[in-house]
């Protein structure tokens, strides 16, 4: 098999590094997810015998590593509530092991950039010989999980240079949501049938686009906190959280700033202790009013201890100093839109301690070993 490529999608062009590139081609892969997943109509299509696989199983679990279980993590509200189906995730380090106690239909998704990850594969294997189905998300067309997969559903957000994912994160999730968007219109959940999809991931691209417009607003933040910082802490409330778990390992992957996600109820009942004068705390938080004064408390917690605080906030929840402010977008995609501004802050704070964005050491763009 040989993989296709659009030879365009190759070289950096004026780009310093791969990962700009490809933070910058998120509104294009949202805009052509657009066109791969409906039909002329505009009506939202996935391949019917995927429909229907996810409408027989009574629940679906999401295997995945890395950067790919993070937009699992992303993906699952919106699969639950369109798709009315229970939605687990499984570390694929760990659950090569063995399974969990399983459901009686379960549906298996592998979510892979490359598609080619062992320890995911190791996963796949053995949901082969349990006979259960499969669908891989993935990047590349081909690839190992695909080939091995009862279906596959791709991204097409091109390839994928850098070793820190970006647009495939984005264009997991987005992914994702079409998948369920377009069972629960078949299944008539009023949910999916008031959702529209198109509509509102033209208006993350538009949201990416204008957060992409601030580079250099958010280069200069960076410069202020993150150069000679030692560790830093995202937090959010739940999508927040989750895009604060991939916003870290981001960070730290290529910065090589010790930097944990945390959920920001759970900073109190311990790694408050690790605060110190200076010591940055980014957080994330979107169009919710509940969980945004839950979290700016929490901001203040940690600023009361010393923190520098950077607060990443959508328009419609944000105040006058307010760090970052992204424009608003649907909660079911609000990590898509919000997971930019943090790709740009990994991205700046490792230019600016003078590291290979796209190189980082000890790491490989695909782990084929378990
Ligand atoms: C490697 C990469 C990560 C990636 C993970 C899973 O560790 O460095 O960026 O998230 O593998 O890769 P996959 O191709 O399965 O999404």
């Amino acid at each position: 098999y040989t993989a296709e490529l659009d030879l365009s999608d190759i070289g950096k062009g004026t780009y310093p590094y791969y990962m700009l590139k490809e933070i910058d081609e998120q509104p294009s892969v949202m805009r052509k997810l657009v066109s791969t997943y409906t039909d002329q109509e505009g009506k939202v299509t996935v391949a019917t015998d995927i429909v229907k696989a996810v409408q027989a199983a009574d629940r679906i679990y999401i295997i995945a590593a890395g950067t790919s279980l993070h937009a699992g993590y992303a993906s699952k509200q919106i699969l639950e509530e369109l798709t009315n189906t229970p939605v687990e995730l499984g570390l694929a380090s760990e659950w090569g092991y063995g399974m969990p106690l399983l459901s009686e239909k379960p549906l298996f998704i592998f979510l892979s950039q490359s598609g080619e990850t062992a320890d995911s594969r190791q996963v796949l294997v053995k949901v082969n010989e349990l006979g259960h189905p499969s669908l891989t998300v993935t990047n590349v067309p081909g690839s190992t999980l695909s080939r091995e997969a009862t279906y596959t559903m791709l991204i097409g957000a091109g390839p994928e240079i850098s070793v820190a994912s970006t647009k495939a994160y984005t264009g997991q999730i987005a992914t994702l949501a079409f998948l369920a968007k377009a069972v629960g219109d078949a299944d008539q959940n009023p949910k999916a049938l008031d959702f529209d999809l198109v509509k509102e991931i033209s208006l993350v691209a538009q949201s990416i686009e204008s957060t992409l417009s601030e580079k250099e607003m958010i280069s200069d933040l960076v410069a202020k906190l993150l150069p000679e910082a030692r560790n830093a802490f995202y937090i959010g409330r739940k999508q927040d959280y989750f895009v604060s778990m991939e916003a870290s390992l981001k960070l730290k992957e290529i910065s090589y700033i010790q930097c944990e996600g945390f959920a920001a109820g759970e900073l109190k009942h311990g790694t408050i202790s690790l605060i110190e004068n200076g010591t940055p705390v980014i957080a994330l938080i979107s169009n919710n009013e509940e969980v945004a004064a839950h979290t700016r408390g929490n901001v203040m917690e940690t600023v009361a201890r010393g923190a520098s605080a950077i607060t990443i906030v959508e328009e419609a929840v944000a105040r006058e100093d307010d760090d970052i402010v992204i424009n608003n977008v649907h909660p079911y995609l609000s990590a898509i839109s919000m997971v930019v501004p943090t790709q740009l802050i990994a991205y700046y704070a490792t230019v600016q301690r003078g590291l290979d964005v796209d190189k980082p050491r000890n790491l490989a763009k695909a782990v084929t070993v378990e």
